[in-house]
């Protein structure tokens, strides 16, 4: 039984006073919001509109966002519960500790690790696509030898290590730089839907959701989605594509989550991590629709540019002007969503190196910048090598399985805390406990049935991998264990 030994709540809560692991308490609900909206925006809309509309969804690309964003939103009312009930940073993991058992926090600590370098490092190769077109765009050029199509892509590389540098320095000084980037990320995605809108033509928005055709690999490749390859003959667009598309789309919104994981540094978790949650993903919804209702309504989605959508779109309209300011405004806003995923990596290993299931010197607190520095600048070379130097650029959807496997655990979490654990307080509950929670975990599993066979084959052996470390370090070294098997309370 000892595999799902619990962590208490009341254990979670004191271990965020150890004076070694202290964080500083000081954001609020609008820097929440901000950095929220901050990881949300970025090389989703920027990138992924394009190809999932061009290849799934058609002009209905605009409900498989719809239908990514209802999901979101009910795990988004999970987490914004257990993060005003228990303001520890480490997000999904720390939840899972006290719900479901150890076994399950590891399980979630280590798909997360998945979700925020892995996604860090595929969007700052993104983002040094779009660094690349800009410096060309206003004249000044960066050598092909080392940029994002290279054997060493050190535009991204620089971009992570500066990254890690001011994460390292603090985290008020990053939200600061976070806000300017994300005022100019906004300023675009609203200059790209108020321009568009002249743009748009009836006749390229209908059918609105094209007939399903089979796909053009009818048969069962890597590629197929998972339920696909199980149950029928692969097809794209119709009803399914609209699936299909909300399941790739999904990246998008990935990253409301990651405002959990600061809990810790919240001034009012209570109030503030609801609204900080809610609030940035209800922004980003409106916005997305109104991008994607733009880029198809201007282009006819057989013919969009698969890579830079938002840019060719204009560029076909003859604004090509505007592709400039497109660009500026991805690697704006690019930059904040590698930022905040890498802030949020650290924080999930901060939380597990307290917990002594990773290795705790890892987790201690800078004196001064009140950082988990170490960690931040680890993670940091880890990505800056698998930014710099892997072809990770199209695995988005393994940042996606990721992510739902967190929320399903998160979803199935909050009825079972509601049921042992009564008395706390909840300042934040989800309505209709457990209707939305169930609700949340199946379609979250639906979506992740309808992605492909490889990312599934590739999601097993990093879980199997998690596993080994488990055996081999976390479940002897873990505090709660060693705790259970002499009966002396441990030191963080
Ligand atoms: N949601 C983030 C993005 O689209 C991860 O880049």
């Amino acid at each position: 039984m000892s595999l799902v030994r619990k962590k208490t709540i009341e254990q979670s809560i004191a271990d965020t006073d150890e004076p070694e692991y202290q964080l500083k308490k000081r954001l609020t609900a609008i820097d929440l919001t901000v950095f929220g909206i901050g990881v949300i925006i970025g090389a989703g809309i920027f990138t992924l509109t394009g190809r999932a509309a061009k290849l799934y969804a058609g002009p209905g690309i605009a409900l498989s966002f719809v239908l990514a964003a209802f999901c979101c939103a009910l795990a988004a009312l999970c987490y914004a519960e257990f993060s005003s009930t228990v303001p520890v940073s480490g997000s999904a993991y720390t939840f899972s500790y006290f719900s479901l058992g150890e076994i399950f926090a590891w399980i979630i600590g280590w798909d997360l690790l998945l979700e925020l370098m892995l996604g860090a490092s595929v969007v700052s190769q993104g983002w040094s696509t779009y660094a690349a077109l800009f410096l060309d765009q206003i004249g000044l050029g960066w050598p092909s030898s080392i940029g994002p199509d290279s054997h060493v892509n050190v535009l991204a590389m620089i971009l992570v290590l500066v990254l890690t540098t001011l994460a390292t320095i603090g985290i008020k000084e990053s939200l600061r730089v976070n806000l300017v980037l994300v005022g100019i990320k906004l300023f675009v995605v609203l200059f790209v839907i108020i321009a568009g809108l002249f743009y748009i033509k009836g006749s390229n928005l209908s059918p609105f959701i094209p007939p399903s055709v089979p796909s053009p690999n009818a048969h069962v490749d890597l590629t197929t989605p998972l339920i696909q390859a199980v149950f029928g003959a692969p097809s794209a667009f119709g009803v399914m594509g609209l699936v299909s598309g909300a399941s790739l789309v999904f990246f998008a919104f990935i990253g409301f989550d990651v405002v959990a994981t600061t809990a810790e540094e919240a001034k009012n978790p209570q109030r503030d991590l609801p609204r900080g949650i809610i609030g940035s993903l209800a922004i980003c919804t409106v916005l997305y629709v109104l991008v994607c209702i733009v880029i198809t309504g201007m282009v006819k989605y057989t013919d969009i540019n698969g890579e830079a959508a938002l840019a060719e779109a204009f560029r076909s309209v003859g604004r090509g002007g505007f592709a400039t300011l497109i660009s500026a405004g991805a690697v704006a806003g690019l930059t904040t969503v590698v930022l905040t995923l890498m802030i949020g990596a650290a924080r999930v290993v901060f939380a597990m190196s307290r917990d002594h299931l990773m290795p705790r010197q890892l987790g201690k607190t800078h004196p001064k910048w009140g950082t988990p520095y170490r960690l931040t600048i680890g993670i940091g070379i880890v990505v800056a090598i698998i930014a710099g130097v892997t072809p990770i650029g199209k695995l988005e959807e393994m940042v996606n399985i990721g992510t739902l496997a967190a929320f399903t655990l998160v979803s199935i979490a909050v009825p079972l805390l509601r049921k042992s654990r009564p008395d706390i307080e909840r300042s934040f509950r989800v309505p209709w406990n457990p209707v939305i929670p169930i609700l949340a975990a199946l379609i979250c599993i639906y979506l992740m049935l309808n992605l492909s066979l490889e990312t599934w084959i590739r999601f097993l052996i990093w879980m199997v991998i998690g596993f080994a470390i488990y055996a081999l370090y976390g479940y002897r070294r873990s505090r709660v264990g060693v705790e259970e098997r002499t009966g002396e309370a441990q030191k963080a």
